[in-house]
């Protein structure tokens, strides 16, 4: 089984070594010339293709399509003569529906949706699947074949992909602003960059272990450090005030959410 990757951007490049670490054969197609110069010095044994016609169509299984929004319509226009229903799309694109890729390629190919985050790599990626009309047997093997991704949840509904979108493809990045926010107040309070980081990492592996024990209440937890009267309490009532913190976390979510949607309707 062969897979064809379209696009090795900043998420290609991750699926690809995924691909690579589990030893399973992947061809990449990218039109960026400077990524297959970089990318076949690393990946010696991958091979990079520019140009559709040189690839044998008739050896891939998957079609991973992990172009940006605004290249996907093209890209699907280019591919599809060489598509048909031996092929399994799968689209990594942001907004791109599969009754619109469908509607585009026009072969009976299953089509599925993914949407990963960045922690792929390291098979951490809190992953939302969809397909209109698979077979049972064909979402079990999908699910196998992409196992290394991390969680995977299959929606039924292909527009809770727009929440999904926002807040687990965008979740990544939301950690590490936050992590910068404390990051940055931890240095103004006189503390070293690295020291900073260490504490912070052992902050995190702290909270990790307690929510891996599956019984954590979060209201619980935060009493336990909160005591009446303490400290933490008043950084609290800050995050609570009206409700500030959620209401800020919500509009933003929300926001994002609201961006997938728009670009769903806009990639028709
Ligand atoms: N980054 C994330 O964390 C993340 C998470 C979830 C989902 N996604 C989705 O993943 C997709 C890719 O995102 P990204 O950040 O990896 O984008 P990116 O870094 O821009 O990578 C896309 C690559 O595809 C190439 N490309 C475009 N059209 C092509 C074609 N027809 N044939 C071959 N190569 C082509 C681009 O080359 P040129 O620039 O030269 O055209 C570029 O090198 C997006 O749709 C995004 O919504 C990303």
């Amino acid at each position: 089984m062969t897979s064809l990757l379209i696009g090795c951007g900043n998420l290609g490049t991750i699926i690809l070594k995924g691909f690579i670490s589990s030893k399973k054969e992947i061809l990449v197609l990218e039109n960026d010339n400077r990524i297959i110069s970089s990318m076949t010095r690393i990946f010696k044994n991958v091979r990079f293709f520019k140009m559709l016609e040189k690839i044998d169509w008739e050896k891939i299984s998957y079609i991973m399509l992990c172009v940006k929004p605004k290249d996907a319509i093209n890209t699907l226009r280019e591919i599809k003569k060489y598509c048909d229903k031996t092929h399994i799309i799968v689209s990594f694109v942001a907004g791109l529906q599969t009754k619109t890729i469908s509607k585009i390629v026009l072969s009976k190919s299953p089509v599925i949706r993914i949407m990963p985050n960045i922690f792929v790599d390291s098979n951490n990626s809190s992953t939302a699947f969809f397909s209109n009309k698979i077979s049972e047997s064909l979402k079990k093997k999908v699910t196998k074949d992409f196992r290394s991704f991390g969680e995977c949840i299959w929606l039924k509904n292909e527009k809770k992909m727009d929440f999904f979108t926002a807040m687990f493809g965008g979740g990544p990045a939301y950690f590490f602003y936050i992590l910068d926010c404390f990051d940055q107040i931890i240095r103004k309070n006189g503390v070293s960059g690295d020291d900073s980081l260490s504490l912070l990492i052992t902050l995190l592996e702290g909270t990790l272990i307690k929510l891996k024990s599956r019984n954590v209440d979060f209201k619980k937890s935060i009493k336990n450090v909160a005591s009446k009267g303490g400290t933490t309490e008043e950084a609290l009532k800050v995050f609570d005030k009206n409700s500030a913190l959620f209401n800020l976390f919500n509009t933003a979510i929300n926001s994002a959410k609201q961006k997938s949607s728009q670009i769903s309707k806009q990639l028709k």
